[in-house]
């Protein structure tokens, strides 16, 4: 079956856009929100927004929230794992800590990363590219957890992309105002293979748009043990992340992680 049938998609007139729909006042809300906060004025909108990110996290939710056919939300698809993965991290931050990368422009990038597996994604001066060496540690990459790689393909499976078998997982640490500007992840060999992301800790506005940098997007709330797969027709679609909202979250303090799971090789 091709990657994206078989999940019950139907026409848009009739999609059931969930949590997307239903909340799309507050979402409005919070990007006014973030938008004062950019002009300068502040702690009453932080509070609110947290509030409201709060509140959401509470609603009841969609097993499936297809964002678009061959993009889905699987919303809590790895709550029960959360703390596990936390831990598992810990582990691999002992051999590849998180780091700052520069852009290819020289711009220090606001979220901090690492990776696991076979290889690792790394942006510098020379560029974006993946290599199987830490730079920084100057030795190989600590290698994936297995239960990453099957909590990957299991969701992979849900969102219609089966035997997905990833080799790299990168792992982004936003603080509270990282963010991530719109991108395709292109630096993978194969673009047949999906993008699987987890999210961790404190809640993001997720931006996803078109295979055109100018196409709209949506603004997708992702919480603690969210997973989004995308991939088939928009494995190239742009996206981003908005800063982050202040707050604590127990499983991560104050921060959210990221993981994204892909075939690089
Ligand atoms: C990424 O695009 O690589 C990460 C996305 C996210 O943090 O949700
Ligand atoms: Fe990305």
């Amino acid at each position: 079956m091709p990657p994206g049938q078989g999940k019950g998609y139907s026409s848009p007139a009739t999609r059931g856009w969930g949590r997307l729909a239903g909340h799309a006042a507050p979402v409005a809300q919070l990007d006014r929100v973030a938008a004062s906060e950019a002009a300068g004025r502040g702690f009453e909108s932080r509070r609110a927004r947290q509030t409201d990110l709060h509140t959401q996290s509470l609603l009841p939710r969609a097993q499936f929230e297809p964002i678009a056919p061959d993009a889905t939300v699987l919303p809590g698809f790895a709550t029960g794992e959360a703390d596990a993965l936390c831990a598992q991290l810990q582990e691999l931050l002992l051999t590849s800590p998180w780091r700052h990368m520069l852009t290819p422009g020289g711009q220090r990038m606001s979220v901090e990363m690492t990776n696991c597996g076979r290889v690792g994604w790394i942006s510098d001066r020379a560029g974006y590219r993946y290599q199987s060496i830490d730079p920084q540690s100057g030795r190989q990459w600590p290698p994936m957890p297995a239960a990453w790689s099957k909590l990957a393909t299991r969701a992979a499976a849900a969102a219609g992309f089966a035997r997905f078998e990833p080799d790299v997982c990168l792992v982004n640490r936003y603080i509270p105002g990282a963010r991530l500007s719109l991108h395709q992840d292109r630096n993978e060999r194969d673009f047949a293979a999906p993008v699987v992301s987890v999210s961790l800790g404190l809640p993001a506005l997720f931006l996803f748009g078109g295979m055109q940098r100018e196409d709209p997007t949506r603004r997708i709330v992702l919480f603690h043990g969210d997973v989004v797969v995308w991939g088939g027709t928009l494995r190239l679609a742009f996206h981003g992340v908005q800063p982050i909202a202040d707050g604590e979250h127990a499983a991560t303090g104050r921060c959210r992680i990221n993981l994204t799971f892909r075939r690089a090789l």
